[in-house]
């Protein structure tokens, strides 16, 4: 006997004719489409159906074709502009948009309405016919049709039209017929084996009245194939920054916010980056158009930095010899770092110690490619006070160990704002390799004695996408903002 559970049951009994459709058994039965494919599925490994599949081509209008429904076919409302005798090109393009006329001429010698005499065109016919690729059109104003539903005559126009650009879309879809096979129909028809083969689902009352007692329990299928269920969850990236929050807030430091749109000034200058330095050049930073101009800090900060920029004012320094050029500093930009946040903090005199990081976008001219994007997102942070390049080194050590990378190293860097600065790798078992995460440093008395600032400062620019890379384990980094929700939806969280 073939036990059958009961939206098996349902379906095989709906099956009154050879070929049914499964969305005509979900009329029949009231079970929902993946009940019935599920059914259908079991009754198919016992034999009992036969499913057989086809494939449709379903034609629906295109942007073009509904367009051509209302005003007519490019080559139609030309024709009807040559009754009134041979036109030049130049006079057609008066008639139609710009852009359909050689497509209109093209097709108006195709299908031999008109022919080029002595550089005019001229219907070689008066009588312009109705064609049947209008006739198609007409039909499909009414809906998606099935590519078998046209006649025979109007095949070769659709077959046409669908070598037009955007005038129809073809899409295919899978149709399945259902036949009951004959170990099925002996089984409808001695209607035995359609009893119950147990207890599927225990309601109170089964318990209550015990009417379990006895009876089978019929077994779960732990391997039914059933329908995706995603669920709603915040993006990955989303969930970085989070966590990324939760860490910094934990470890005692507060979030900080800054512009976008930045100047120089604070993006350059008062990081004593010397104004013909080679990274402010128009192939790495985004300069601004509208507006090109930003205001500038107090003028005492601006004269300090002047100073400093070019004789190192009363810092000890050398400064970098140069007339400083005040004009120049108002020029704005996307910000290239996060540390020109940093450094706008910095100069509001804000009370010590201080503990703070911010998390945001930054831009560079980089061309697009599996590793680098010219948008990106910088994990950055200071701390000022009694601290010196222990605490830096443990404070990075602290954060990457509780993002879940325990083996990192530190590598003696460049940056003209930092002295010593570093370079942070973390350690990529999977790729067996040192990735570079950031950079990080002590700024040097050039940048914070023109604020005012004179304990040390410990400060550092990460970049979070690499990270999310290799916490999601990602090829190409673009996956990151591609939105491809399959993608999404099948991370795990
Ligand atoms: N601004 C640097 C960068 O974008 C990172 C950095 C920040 C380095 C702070 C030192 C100190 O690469």
């Amino acid at each position: 006997m073939v036990s059958l559970h009961p939206i098996e049951r349902k379906t095989l009994l709906s099956i009154n004719k050879e070929g049914i459709s499964p969305s005509e058994i979900v009329k029949a039965t009231g079970l929902d489409i993946n009940q019935v494919m599920r059914a259908l599925d079991w009754l198919s490994g016992k034999g009992l159906v036969r499913i057989d599949e086809g494939v449709d081509e379903v034609i629906s209008l295109g942007d073009e074709g509904r367009l051509y429904l209302e005003k007519g076919l490019p080559e139609k409302r030309v024709a009807d502009f040559l009754k009134k005798g041979p036109k030049g090109v130049d006079d057609i393009k008066n008639v139609i948009d710009p852009s359909e006329v050689s497509i209109a001429i093209g097709w108006l010698r195709k299908k031999g309405i008109a022919e080029f005499k002595g550089g005019r065109l001229k219907l070689l016919n008066e009588d312009v016919e109705k064609t049947g690729d209008e006739e198609v059109l007409e039909l499909l104003a009414r809906g998606p049709l099935n590519k078998k539903e046209f006649s025979e005559d109007l095949k070769p126009w659709v077959a046409q039209l669908l070598g037009r650009k955007n005038v129809l879309s073809s899409v295919e879809k899978v149709n399945r017929l259902v036949y009951l096979t004959s170990k099925g129909r002996e089984i409808v028809k001695k209607g035995v084996a359609l009893e119950s083969s147990g207890i599927g689902q225990l309601t109170p009352e089964i318990i209550k009245k015990g009417a379990w007692i006895g009876k089978n329990f019929r077994p779960y299928d732990l391997k039914a194939d059933v329908a995706y269920y995603g669920g709603a969850k915040s993006h990955p990236m989303t969930r970085m920054v989070d966590d990324i929050k939760d860490i910094f807030l934990a470890m005692g430091f507060s979030e900080i916010e800054g512009p976008l749109v930045e100047s120089n000034f604070w993006n350059f200058d008062a990081l004593f980056v010397p104004q013909d330095h080679p990274a402010r050049e128009m192939q790495d930073t985004f300069y601004l158009e509208h507006p090109s101009k930003s205001s500038l800090p107090d003028e005492h900060i601006l004269r300090s930095v002047k100073e400093v920029h070019e004789n190192g004012g009363g810092t000890g320094s050398h400064g970098w010899g140069y007339d400083y050029k005040a004009d120049l500093a108002s020029q704005t930009l996307l910000r290239t770092h996060t540390t020109s946040t940093t450094i706008r903090y910095l100069a509001q005199k804000n009370p010590l110690p201080i503990k703070v990081f911010s998390i945001g976008r930054v831009f560079r001219k980089e061309r697009i490619s599996y590793k680098h994007l010219p948008e990106f997102t910088q994990i950055e942070g200071i701390v000022v006070g009694d601290v010196n390049f222990r605490h830096l080194l443990g404070i990075l050590k602290e954060f990457y160990s509780r993002m879940g990378f325990d083996k990192i190293r530190f590598r003696p860097a460049y940056f003209p704002y930092t002295e010593p600065s570093l370079e942070v790798e973390v350690y990529f078992q999977d790729k067996e390799s040192w990735i570079e995460l950031g950079g990080a440093g002590i700024f040097r008395p050039e940048v914070t004695l023109p604020l005012g600032v004179d304990k040390p400062v410990l400060a550092w620019g990460l970049g979070l996408e690499r990270l999310a890379m290799l916490r999601l384990d990602l090829k190409d980094i673009r996956t990151l903002y591609w939105s491809d929700i399959k993608w999404l939806q099948n991370l795990p969280l």
